[in-house]
């Protein structure tokens, strides 16, 4: 494994871990996992509850989520027929249990009609027990963000509303494979900003082909003029098997002088950096971080619904099986529609951690957000302080990357843009052996 200092000799964007283990450390379990042995002996008094909806208008060169386009005759309904009979399963599976936030992901919801939403909401408040009050969030994109659509997000209670916009510069979401009108992207923004969703996220994307600096700060400009409560700030990555792949194209090489620029225009505008990617504005509260699916609290168990949606006990992650090409994702849709009911009732597919993993998971879930570990929380909570666990981090002291202050594990400004660094830094040599072989395979 290289070092840290090896690492940082490199490239600073070397993987995002948003999630950890990645998914690509998923594998098929010797022996399915019943949901009911799972969860029983889980804390389910604040579960985060994710749908997932995998249809698109269109693929994106540089997106490798799991989603298709096109979906075939009846194949959004005969998704949702699945998905009624996977919430009535794993509800039976949880006994008593709470939400404490949700959200719709994809893919893009929105490309879902009304009629089809109005099924989803149903499922959500009436079968999932999702109460209306507690913050939800719903991803949409530009050409989907119709006013029927969005007066639907806002009537059936969603509070955060994340819109991938990417760059509003024409030529640049061209150069992402991603062709979008300006006047579209207006149009949807002004009615979004209007809407008066409590939350209006932005997604925009560093590292274009052709961006420079100073045309990206021009789209950061045009994404305030809407005021958004939250901004996710995302360095292009070019994975296989996207259109970008396939084409051979690389990011730029100004994704670290353009996160800069970007954070620093930012911090002067009244945000501030809650980790690499996501910035907030002072005056809004936090609603849970990192939007969608990716990230919740180091202890909190999530709930998946959906082909490709994550599950999270303490103990074990598990979801359908992932793919990204075309082929892959169809086989494991159709997979997902065909299955009886009481296949839901267990886990198939995922990785279990050991106890060990827990905590890397525990350490690199804090340590990437600006806030840090809490010390106290951490010893609390694994029974040993992180140093003891976790001998290698005094690398990050010893580099200047991190810093203790009061009772916290931080990173410093140079380590939270080093966040792509550290992060595939602390994986584990068996979850990066793993993540290895699937790339290879
Ligand atoms: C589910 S989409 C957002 C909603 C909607 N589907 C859309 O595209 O407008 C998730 C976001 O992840 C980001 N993203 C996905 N793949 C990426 C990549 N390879 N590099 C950088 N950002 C990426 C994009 O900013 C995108 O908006
Ligand atoms: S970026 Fe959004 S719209 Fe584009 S393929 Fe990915 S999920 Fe779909």
């Amino acid at each position: 494994m290289p070092t840290l200092r090896d690492r940082l000799q490199d490239d600073p964007f070397q993987g995002y871990a948003y999630a950890y283990p990645h998914k690509t450390a998923y594998r098929h379990f010797a022996r399915p996992h019943p949901l009911k042995e799972l969860w029983a002996g889980e804390d389910k008094d604040a579960l985060f509850l994710y749908l997932h909806l995998p249809f698109c208008e269109m693929r994106c060169g540089f997106c490798n989520l799991f989603t298709t386009t096109n979906p075939r005759e009846g194949q959004v309904a005969r998704y949702l027929d699945a998905l009624e009979r996977q919430i009535e399963v794993v509800n039976r599976a949880l006994g008593d249990h709470r939400h404490a936030r949700g959200a719709i992901g994809g893919g893009t919801p929105t490309f879902l009609t009304t009629a089809e939403m109005d099924r989803v909401f149903r499922m959500l408040r009436q079968d999932g027990g999702l109460s209306k009050g507690i913050p939800l969030s719903c991803e949409l994109s530009p050409g989907t963000a119709e006013p029927e659509k969005i007066a639907q997000l806002r009537e059936e209670g969603v509070t955060r509303a994340s819109i991938g916009v990417q760059s509003f510069i024409e030529s640049e979401t061209r150069a992402l494979g991603r062709p979008q009108k300006p006047a579209v992207l207006h149009g949807a923004l002004q009615r979004l900003a209007a809407a008066g969703f409590p939350v209006l996220n932005i997604d925009l994307i560093y590292g274009i082909e052709g961006q420079t600096v100073a045309s990206w700060l021009q789209s950061l400009a045009a994404a305030l003029d809407y005021a958004p409560q939250e901004l996710f700030l995302y360095p292009l990555y070019v994975r296989p098997l996207t259109g970008l792949g396939r084409k051979g194209r690389d990011p730029s090489d100004l994704r670290l002088d353009q996160f800069r620029a970007g954070r620093d225009f930012l911090l002067a505008r009244g945000y501030r950096q809650i980790s690499l990617r996501l910035f907030r504005r002072d005056d809004c509260p936090a609603e849970g971080d990192e939007g969608g699916a990716s990230y919740c609290c180091q202890e909190d168990g999530m709930i998946g619904l959906g082909a490709g949606a994550r599950s999270y006990t303490r103990r074990v992650h598990y979801c359908t099986e992932y793919a990204v090409g075309r082929v892959g994702i169809q086989a494991i849709l159709d997979d997902y529609i065909a299955r009886p009911a009481d296949h839901h009732a267990f886990a198939w597919y995922g990785h279990e951690l050991s106890p060990a993993e827990q905590k890397r998971r525990y350490l690199i879930k804090s340590l990437l957000r600006a806030d840090g570990l809490d010390e106290a929380a951490y010893q609390a909570w694994s029974g040993r302080s992180w140093s003891a666990d976790f001998p290698e981090v005094d690398a990050l002291l010893e580099c200047g990357l991190a810093v203790l202050d009061h009772g916290r594990l931080r990173l410093t400004a140079e380590g939270l843009e080093r966040a792509d660094t550290i992060g595939p830094w602390l994986y584990s040599e068996p979850v990066a052996a793993l993540m290895e072989e699937y790339e290879l395979a």
